[in-house]
């Protein structure tokens, strides 16, 4: 991996100099300075101004704007521009335009109009980096490489006959001979046996259900044809150019179909976006949420925001404006979370195209607004964190994520349509957030021995190795929790046999005859005082000690919420969808039993979190409250300088970042 990090923590924006008149551009320089930008993404969407006909490149606007950076002392991290093809390509290659499963085609004017597979895409784009690595390899003001953008966020499943011609290749590599694509596929079930691999096609509208596991299938080629992309150009790049290479991904943001944790080794620096939702009554929780994962799918190791916003989007039904400081607690979350870079979409709101309404560090009203004396107090701030740089975030808690698991458990013509497989992971995620409880989330196959506890909701899909890792686990004395619909299916999609949750009954002693959803709004009643709806199940407790029962629904005396012991450990089994406070009281039990404590106790709504190096630790506390705060705490507390000695106050909505003296031993040692 090459180093990616500079002197402290990276901050800046999308820098698009091409939307705007050259005498723009030196007063860029001066705002950005003035606000304490220390690195622009740069050349992103480039590609019809850099080629203008195929083979023709123009790069001396590009030349001049990171000449022009370079003598304001801003780095650059650059496009390879790849991110969305000129005009041109489609009108010369109409072949290389993505098309939907009911076969509409998807044409330019928006963005991404290309077909993952293609080989004219790929050359052309190839040619592309190839020719922009040569350029500008050796310019001082580069520091980082950003294959495309968002790979797949528009395009991510083509099904056009160059599509399917690849997907039949991507078959051939998985199973070798048909007899194995039929067995995995399961094609003895309506007439479906193939006998000859150009019979095969991607899962195109059809009459009805396609065959599931070819649906499964067909979502694990795409985000594999993604990463194709990411990895031809990444492999170029390592041979011209000597900085680090990154992408931006987008986890945590309902981004369903890449399989992130299978693409982090091909990149230096795992790098995310993220946005509010802003329908969302508490969108930092989500935050969170993605800001554990993100640092979950880099192995927990610091990672760089690429994208998120100063103030609303444009791209949903209502798009809400932050609230004064809401910026600010937002990227120090983020830094708190292990990001060491803090980067917008974009540095200037656009006049024109299908953004302009998007926020800006600049906005249109220009420099003497509160976006943009926000943009420069979290500039200082940054500033003053440089000593955070390289550390990692303190965490005693795993939750299991796996693309897979979701693809799997959110196919059509399933037991019921309100089992989804993020609704579990957020409200436990949650809960814990509301507990003060630092968690990462990891993939199943991830090192658990670090962890105390750890989560498994809805992991509907599961490889006999992983379940295997829980087993060992718990036997070694953590303490895991599974929740309903997980352990059902192996890697085919089939069916674990005798009984639910297959993969995880014996870890969990219990066995489930026959699932019973429930109707829409429909709830039930445990006789620990708990309600729950959605789902409950004809559940068997073989070894198990049965913590809660149905006291009403389908399933009166039925168990609901059962504990194994296990080895030196405990297995804990939820078998229906608690309500927010009986998952409250549930995570209140498991963190008792474990001995899992937040850093420090804080009032609700104030977010704790640490990071630490090998010989020190900062205390993150953002208060997301309309009160102030008192913690206990003692040490330097580095955005206002002063010394805090046994208390530390945080003002309503303020944000404090204390190197704790003298650092505390970790929990673990
Ligand atoms: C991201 C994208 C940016 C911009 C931004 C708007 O998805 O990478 O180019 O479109 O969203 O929120």
């Amino acid at each position: 991996m090459r180093n990616w990090h500079g002197e402290g923590i990276w901050y800046g924006a999308d820098y698009n100099p091409e939307q705007w008149p050259e005498q723009t551009w030196a007063e860029d320089v001066e705002l950005m300075r003035r606000a304490g930008v220390n690195l622009v993404s740069v050349g992103i969407f480039s590609w019809a101004l850099l080629e203008p006909t195929p083979g023709r490149y123009v790069f001396d606007w590009l030349d001049r704007a990171i000449d022009l950076l370079h003598d304001g002392g801003i780095s650059v991290d650059l496009a390879t521009a790849t991110a969305s093809p000129p005009p041109w390509l489609a009108h010369r290659h109409p072949e290389t335009l993505p098309r939907r499963a009911d076969g509409t085609v998807l044409w330019p004017g928006g963005r991404q109009a290309y077909c993952p597979s293609s080989p004219v895409f790929r050359d052309h784009s190839l040619a592309l980096v190839e020719a922009v690595a040569r350029r500008y390899a050796r310019h001082a003001a580069v520091v980082l490489w950003h294959v495309s953008n968002e790979l797949g966020c528009h395009n991510v499943h083509c099904y056009c006959d160059v599509s399917a011609e690849a997907f039949r290749r991507w078959l051939r590599e998985r199973y070798g001979d048909l007899d194995s694509l039929n067995a995995a596929w399961g094609t003895a079930f309506w007439s479906q046996r193939y006998h000859d691999w150009a019979e095969i096609n991607p899962p195109r509208t059809a009459p009805t259900f396609a065959n599931p596991t070819q649906q499964l299938d067909f979502l694990r080629f795409s985000s594999d044809e993604q990463r194709a992309q990411l990895r031809a150009e990444r492999e170029l790049l390592n041979r011209l150019v000597p900085q680090p290479v990154t992408t931006n991904f987008m986890i945590g943001t309902g981004i369903k179909y890449l399989d992130y944790h299978s693409w982090a080794s091909d990149v230096d620096v795992v790098a995310n976006d993220h946005y509010l939702t802003a329908a969302d009554p508490q969108p930092q929780v989500n935050l969170a949420l993605a800001a554990d994962h993100t640092r979950g799918v880099a192995g927990g190791a610091p990672w760089l925001l690429m994208e998120h916003s100063t103030s609303a989007v444009n791209w949903q039904p209502r798009n809400v404006a932050k609230t004064p400081g809401q910026m600010r607690r937002n990227s120090l979350a983020h830094v708190a979370r292990g990001a060491d870079g803090v980067l917008f979409f974009q540095w200037r709101a656009s006049r024109a195209g299908a953004e302009k309404f998007h926020s800006a560090l600049v906005p249109h009203a220009g420099p003497d607004t509160k976006v943009f004396r926000e943009v420069c107090r979290l500039g200082a701030d940054l500033r003053a964190l440089a000593e955070v740089r390289g550390s990692r975030v303190d965490a005693d808690v795993a939750i299991l994520f796996d693309y897979e698991a979701w693809w799997g458990a959110e196919l059509d013509s399933h037991p019921s349509v309100d089992v989804t497989y993020t609704d579990r992971l957020s409200a436990l995620h949650a809960a814990l957030w509301r507990a003060g409880i630092t968690a990462d989330v990891v993939h199943p196959s991830a090192d658990l021995s670090r962890y105390r506890l750890v989560l498994a909701p809805t992991l509907y899909l599961v490889r006999d190795a992983d379940a295997d890792a829980l087993r060992r686990f718990v036997e070694a004395g953590g303490t895991a929790v599974v929740t309903y619909f997980s352990g059902i299916v192996d890697e085919h999609d089939h069916i674990r046999l005798g009984g639910y949750p297959g993969a995880f009954r014996d870890l969990l002693g219990v066995r489930v005859e026959e699932f019973f959803p429930l109707r829409d709004g429909e709830t039930v009643s445990l006789d620990d005082g708990a309600r729950a709806d959605v789902w409950t199940e004809w559940l068997h407790a073989e070894g198990a000690e049965v913590l809660a029962a149905y006291t009403d629904g389908p399933l009166p005396g039925v168990p609901a919420l059962t504990r194994n012991a296990v080895g030196a450990g405990a297995a804990w089994y939820v078998g229906t969808r608690l309500d927010d406070d009986a998952t409250d009281r549930l995570v209140a039990r498991l963190l008792a039993e474990t001995g899992v404590r937040p850093p420090v106790s804080a009032p609700a709504g104030v977010e704790v979190v640490r990071r630490r190096s090998a010989d020190r630790s900062w205390l993150f506390v953002v208060n997301h409250t309309t009160e102030p705060a008192r913690l206990a705490v003692s040490g330097v507390e580095l955005l206002g300088g002063a010394r805090c000695d046994g208390e530390l106050e945080v003002p309503a909505g303020e944000v404090a970042v204390v190197r704790e003296e003298p650092a505390p031993v970790p929990a673990t040692a």
